[in-house]
């Protein structure tokens, strides 16, 4: 099924059926990962454009699209732009389209990707704006949970830590409210928590949520999201010294529990290594499992599934 639109810039664009077109067409990529990749994406070019900095995403998405046989080319950092000299977002889309198939871009600031997408001849995914959103995490992170618990629908999911800069519990938030009975424990200090933009969502969908300070009150879920705080967006550096290891999840918090955890990493110390061997550390799978969602959209969005 293709997806209703050509960009991606929000998870708030995605039906239950959107979604669960995207995780299997994530699941037959397993497949073609497993083989060593495919031609299916030949021919076609993949802009990365990372204005911020990124292992993870611009990696994920850079193999996806050779293990599909397509080619990347690539643009780091705004002072090594003509964003720099004072290209616009919109100007540059509408270059760089004349270069590239489809555009992934990770901008500092909030609103850059509907900009970008608004003009973008050619397909365009949000790999981040600034501490807005960050949709194709949330995506593998879904189909992560999914592939770990077995089902999407009744599930209890604990977010801990910056909840009000992080951007992948606010999209990953918009699509778990698609699944039926998915219930939130929001768990960070009361100067990072979750913004109105998806409490008022919680509300306005009837979805069952409680907020906390206390990260005992998560360890009866059945996955807890941990976050890192953003040290990037706080203007007060002592506050950010002063909040940044306020929940620390340790082995010991995970004694006789079948959770499961997840982080969209970089980790600097919000889950101590004694977490890694745990059965239900999942964080180093749901890695991998940004490779072959990122597959599955680079495919669908360019109509070759
Ligand atoms: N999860 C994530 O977005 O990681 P990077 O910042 O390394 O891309």
């Amino acid at each position: 099924m293709p997806l209703p639109f050509r960009h991606i810039t929000s998870t708030k664009q995605f039906t239950r059926e959107d979604t669960d077109a995207v995780l299997k067409v994530a699941e037959k990529m397993e497949n073609v990962l497993a083989k060593g990749g495919s031609d299916l994406l030949k021919n076609k070019i993949l802009a990365a454009l990372f204005y911020e900095p990124s292992t993870r995403t611009r990696l994920s998405f850079e193999t996806a699209m050779q293990r599909l046989g397509g080619q990347v080319i690539t643009a780091d950092g705004l002072q090594f732009s003509s964003m720099y000299k004072g290209e616009t977002i919109e100007d540059t889309m509408m270059v760089v389209g004349q270069y590239a198939d489809i555009i992934a871009m990770r901008h500092p600031e909030q609103g850059s990707a509907d900009r970008a997408a608004a003009v973008c001849p050619v397909p365009f995914i949000n790999a981040g704006d600034g501490p807005g959103q960050h949709p194709t995490q949330a995506l593998l992170d879904l189909y992560t949970i999914r592939k770990e618990r077995g089902s999407l629908d009744g599930l209890h999911i604990a977010m801990v830590g910056d909840l009000k800069f992080g951007r992948t519990v606010h999209s990953l938030s918009f699509l778990l409210g698609l699944y039926r009975d998915v219930r939130f424990t929001l768990i960070a200090p009361k100067e990072l928590t979750m913004p109105p933009k998806v409490t008022s969502f919680f509300k306005e969908k009837n979805i069952v949520f409680a907020e906390s300070e206390n990260l005992e009150q998560g360890l009866g879920a059945d996955v807890i999201y941990m976050t890192r705080v953003q040290k990037e967006r706080f203007e007060n550096k002592e506050e950010y010294e002063r909040l940044k290891l306020k929940y620390v999840l340790k082995a010991d918090h995970l004694r006789n529990r079948k959770i499961t955890v997840l982080h969209p990493l970089p980790r600097v110390g919000e889950i101590a290594t004694d977490v890694d061997p745990l059965p239900g550390a999942a964080y180093f799978r749901q890695v991998r499992n940004g490779v072959v969602m990122r597959m599955a959209l680079l495919a669908m969005l360019l109509g070759k599934a």
